[in-house]
């Protein structure tokens, strides 16, 4: 119990509507499900003895049906839940299957989509032709039905002290804990068939005898656990070997045996999946000394942006290597277009870092929201080069235009914080930002470590180009002094919470810059209405005129950055222009330009760095103020509201 609930509490980021767990007691089931927060009311019988070792568990994220028990998960086959499934994702083609399965007279209690699957692998199960049915492959028959994107581990009292797990388009991973060595490192794909041969005639793999992979782990059976989680951060604690499990594989654990099955080996399959070994610790996710992981992450920005540059940039002959992409930057530096696909504070990074791209490649670059991207068809060649940005490396529809994009043959390139997410491994090349586990559903540290590692890239992309040696030196001695920079800012905290204190009980912020803080004003106005609910803009300084200076009174809260670059002047006009209709600006801007000072209401200093890497700096006292603004109106930073860390579903 203690483990389900503690690994329910380490994913709770992702989603945390609602929850449910359900372990084996003697031959029934038991079935708990609450509405929010279940983990932290403790209301669960933690002294009660099972006699089992199996039990499932699933912290939920509202796509159908509101936050309720009777829709949380484990969703079930029917009362005496014969068939119980945590699903992540959205079945698309529910409905069908819904109205199908209440045909042969099933009644539905919850709203959810997943209960369908539940209704689906009974009816299968009360169906079947033959009585030795697997529950693998009686699971793999279901997922043949299903449409959409899952992710699902399902239990039932005819298979007794077994679980399996299936994914479509979503993560799932095989935490494997052994106090011995193990004596593999691969397990080799058991597949269903070799008659189904596929059309490319690739040869399928000799059908496997049961007896042959149960014996995988035979020896070390007694001593094998096994958790199957959406991320590692849930089974961290217990061991650091994990298998990545691919699209369509079914796993199945009997009595301390791992037996992974597919229906048919296609060309480019990988015959086996490996135990990696992750290089995450405990310590990583849990918060300190600190009140929520967003703070954590905030205060540990100076170390992860180098983290991020370890080993990549040296700053004394002035050179970036990128491991990841090694083998394609050749291929990169004759593309005609660059396009970066991302969602939310991801997207805000290709924003902030497209300039400078243009600059230093030379190259049209186009940053895309990934949904839109997807809305509008938009045309994608072969000579293209698509970059998907995404912390968690799992945003369903960033992952969805990557596969778009790799259709029309374009290279693509993965820049992610999660090693073995679907994204690193569906795109041809990638880097890893390397900023350590970010659990606060408001990105922070992710952020700052993308947009340098996109920096690095623009470098890399330039690194052979003598006219642009001398902007390249400027830049990495900025990366030099980046962490000391991001410290001073960090120094700020206590002005910038008196500022909050001010400004708390407002209903709407207004953010206001141009040019290379374009994105810090989107990136400042997401975090702020992600955690604190209050209304907030992003404004482009340059579009003021245009129809946003209609808001500015007195009373407006009007935040703008001004920063010594070449948009100083215009910047400048655009602050008198508030400040002409009785606007009050609170202006982030450079610590010693006294001009600004003068029209402002209140400054916030930060430190000067080159122009291109002054965004870092001047977003981190608005991640600092959305902090604050949200513990003063009395919310919860880590979890706000109808939102989730990694959104799997379209
Ligand atoms: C969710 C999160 C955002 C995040 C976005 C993209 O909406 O709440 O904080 O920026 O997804 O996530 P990704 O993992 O792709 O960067």
């Amino acid at each position: 119990m203690e483990i389900l609930l503690k690994g329910l509490l380490r994913l709770e980021y992702r989603g945390y509507d609602s929850a449910g767990e359900m372990r084996r007691l003697v031959s029934t089931h038991c079935l708990r499900r609450s509405v929010c927060m279940l983990i932290k009311q403790q209301d669960m019988d933690m002294d009660v003895e099972f006699d089992v070792h199996l039990g499932i568990a699933h912290t939920r994220w509202a796509t159908h049906g509101a936050p309720s028990p009777v829709n949380s998960h484990p969703q079930r086959s029917d009362k005496s839940n014969e068939f119980i499934v945590i699903h992540n994702g959205i079945i698309t083609n529910y409905k069908d299957l819904q109205k199908f399965l209440e045909s042969k007279g099933y009644e539905f209690e919850s709203e959810t989509d997943t209960e369908t699957i539940a209704k689906l692998v009974k009816y299968m199960y009360d169906n079947r032709e033959s009585e030795d049915l697997s529950f693998a492959t009686l699971v793999e028959r279901v997922t043949q039905q299903l449409e959409g994107a899952f992710v699902l581990v399902f239990k039932s009292v005819h298979y007794p002290g077994e679980a399996v797990g299936t994914r479509r388009g979503g993560p799932l991973l095989i935490g494997v804990k052994s106090d011995h060595k193990l004596s593999t490192d691969h397990i080799p794909i058991l597949y269903r068939s070799c008659k189904l041969l596929d059309k490319k005639g690739c040869p399928t793999l000799p059908r496997m005898e049961q007896d042959t992979c149960h014996t995988l782990f035979a020896e070390e059976k007694k001593s094998v656990e096994y958790y199957f989680a959406s991320d590692a951060s849930a089974v961290i604690e217990h061991t650091n070997r994990v298998i990545f499990l691919e699209d369509d594989d079914v796993a199945a654990v009997t009595a301390g045996r791992l037996t992974i099955h597919r229906i048919k080996r296609t060309a480019g399959d990988h015959p086996a999946r490996a135990i990696q070994t992750l290089q995450m610790e405990l310590q990583q996710i849990m918060k300190g000394n600190y009140s929520s992981f967003m703070q954590k992450e905030i205060f540990e920005q100076p170390e992860s942006v180098v983290n991020t540059m370890r080993g990549r940039v040296n700053f004394n002959d002035n050179t970036v290597t990128l491991g990841g992409l090694k083998d394609h930057i050749k291929e990169i530096q004759r593309c005609r277009r660059l396009i970066l696909i991302a969602c939310g504070t991801s997207y805000h990074a290709g924003v902030a870092t497209r300039q400078v791209l243009e600059e230093l490649t030379e190259l049209p670059v186009m940053v895309e929201l990934a949904s839109d991207f997807l809305d509008r068809n938009t045309p994608v060649f072969r000579d293209d080069v698509c970059f998907f940005i995404s912390q968690s490396g799992e945003t369903a529809d960033s992952l969805m235009a990557l596969r778009y994009c790799k259709e029309r043959g374009a290279l693509t390139v993965g820049v992610t914080n999660t090693v073995g997410s679907s994204i690193s491994r569906e795109t041809d090349c990638g880097v890893h930002i390397n900023a350590g586990p970010e659990i606060g559903v408001a990105s922070t540290k992710a952020y700052t470590s993308q947009f340098v590692a996109l920096i690095m890239f623009a470098l890399l992309m330039c690194d052979d180009r003598i006219s642009m040696q001398p902007r390249r030196r400027e830049i990495i001695q900025g990366l030099r002094v980046l962490p000391d920079l991001i410290k001073e800012v960090l120094s700020l905290d206590d002005e910038i919470q008196r500022l909050a204190a001010e400004l708390y009980q407002q209903k709407s912020v207004l953010i206001m810059g141009r040019g290379y803080h374009y994105a810090t004003c989107l990136e400042g106005a997401l975090k702020i209405k992600e955690i604190t609910y209050m209304h907030s803009e992003g404004i482009l300084a340059g579009e003021l005129k245009h129809g946003p200076l209609a808001l500015v009174d007195k009373l407006m809260p009007v935040i703008m950055i001004i920063m010594r670059d070449h948009t100083y002047t215009k910047c400048q006009n655009a602050l008198q222009q508030v400040v002409a209709r009785a606007g009050r600006p609170i202006v982030i801007c450079d610590k010693d330009d006294y001009e600004t000072a003068k029209s402002s209401s209140r400054t916030i200093k930060v430190p000067h760095c080159v122009d291109c890497l002054q965004g870092i700096l001047s977003v981190i006292p608005l991640q600092l103020l959305s902090f604050h603004l949200a513990v003063l109106r009395g919310f919860d930073v880590d979890c706000p509201r109808n939102l989730a860390k990694s959104v799997t579903v379209e």
